[in-house]
């Protein structure tokens, strides 16, 4: 009997030594939390800083910043066609910057400028070179804005620099990367169609941007656009990011029709943004001249690149129209290079 009785207090002593330890091992996790705070504060920060209102700042820039503002919304009348002195002329067509970066280069989801003074100096394909800010602007300038180069030590070019600066001013480090570039959609595994894309267009585009694809001017011509052209002589060059079908489909979808698409809200499928986009970019525009040296690393040529040469042998017309998921299996297989558009 007094056996059983010393039996059961050493059961109950070894359950207490048990339970105690399973207590402090619990306390010991718990109290240990407070090691993954900063995480928490990390996330706290990522959720509540957000890019500026542009136009609710406006009377509170200084007059440098002010500058680029107006030199990146209002470009024709600043550095373009409608400047007298021909010498400042260094956009060829009627477009504004801000027409593809929308709000003023602060929307997320339409290669938004926030934070990418930061991410300059990098390395660009285009030019297979390490490339500044100043140079990416130059990029945009010769293509996207038909023009040529503004000088690196221009006040046009400094003012549009520190604008962007004052876009990213008090962007937490870890959240550089956070509102760049576009969505990316689910690229479809065939050719652009062509019917289909032009269906899109009279439904969701036509209405802004005109049965001819030349948009609508200011009432205040000099100002540029009030719906910009898509296609003709005023609109991108051939050699501009924005004639890739791919890249044209992801701002697409993300942006357009304008008004009622936003990255987290779009509007048009994948298919739908990629049909148009091929539209759009089936009609004629002007010619960027001696594209043939873009790339001089072919094999870093976006595959909707519509223009050679190539490292590959697919035809011209796969290049401009797709299908595009062969020529990406292509250059994983062959070069183990993953591309996306
Ligand atoms: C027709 C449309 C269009 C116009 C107009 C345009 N851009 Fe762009 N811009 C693009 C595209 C497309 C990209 C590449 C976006 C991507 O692939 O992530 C780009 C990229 C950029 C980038 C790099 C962004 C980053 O995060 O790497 C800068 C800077 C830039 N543009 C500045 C300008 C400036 C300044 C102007 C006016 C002088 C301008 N752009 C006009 C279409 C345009
Ligand atoms: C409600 C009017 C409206 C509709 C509808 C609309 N857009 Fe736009 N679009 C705009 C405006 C305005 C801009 C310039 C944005 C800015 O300056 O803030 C623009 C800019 C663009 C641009 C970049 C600038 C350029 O001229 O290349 C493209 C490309 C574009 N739209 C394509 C489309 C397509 C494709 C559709 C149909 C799916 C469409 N848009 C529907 C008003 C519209």
């Amino acid at each position: 009997m007094e056996e059983f009785q010393l039996l059961v207090r050493r059961l109950f002593l070894l359950f207490v030594t048990m339970f105690t330890l399973i207590i402090v091992l619990f306390v010991g996790l718990y109290l240990h939390e407070p090691a993954s705070l900063p995480i928490d504060s990390i996330e706290e920060i990522n959720s509540t800083w957000q890019p500026k209102n542009v136009l609710a700042e406006l009377a509170a820039m200084s007059p440098q910043v002010k500058q680029g503002y107006l030199l990146i919304s209002e470009t024709n009348n600043h550095i373009g066609p409608a400047v007298d002195d021909t010498e400042m002329r260094f956009t060829g067509n009627g477009l504004a910057c801000a027409n593809c970066h929308l709000k003023a280069g602060s929307q997320v989801g339409s290669a938004s400028w926030v934070g990418v003074t930061e991410r300059f100096p990098q390395f660009g394909g285009r030019s297979n070179k390490i490339g500044t800010i100043e140079d990416r602007i130059n990029g945009c300038l010769e293509r996207s804005m038909n023009g040529k180069k503004l000088p690196l030590e221009s006040k046009e070019m400094k003012a549009i620099v520190a604008y962007m600066e004052w876009l990213g001013e008090g962007l937490p480090k870890e959240m550089e990367n956070e509102f760049k570039g576009y969505a990316s959609i689910n690229i479809p595994n065939k050719a652009v169609d062509m019917d289909s894309g032009k269906i899109v267009y009279d439904q969701e585009c036509v209405l802004c941007h005109g049965n001819n694809g030349q948009g609508v001017r200011h009432m205040d011509a000099s100002k540029g656009y009030l719906y910009p052209p898509l296609w003709g002589d005023d609109s991108y060059n051939d050699g501009a990011g924005m004639n890739r079908v791919l890249t044209a489909a992801e701002f697409i979808k993300s942006n357009m029709p304008f008004g009622q698409a936003t990255w987290d809200n779009p509007k048009l499928t994948d298919e739908e943004a990629y049909n148009v986009a091929g539209y759009i970019n089936s009609f004629s525009r002007p010619h960027k001249a001696n594209t043939e040296n873009d790339y001089p690393d072919k094999k870093l040529k976006p595959v909707s690149t519509p223009y050679g040469p190539w490292s590959d042998d697919f035809t011209a017309e796969q290049h401009k129209y797709g299908p595009f998921l062969p020529i990406i299996s292509y250059y994983k297989e062959k070069y183990n290079i993953t591309k996306t558009k």
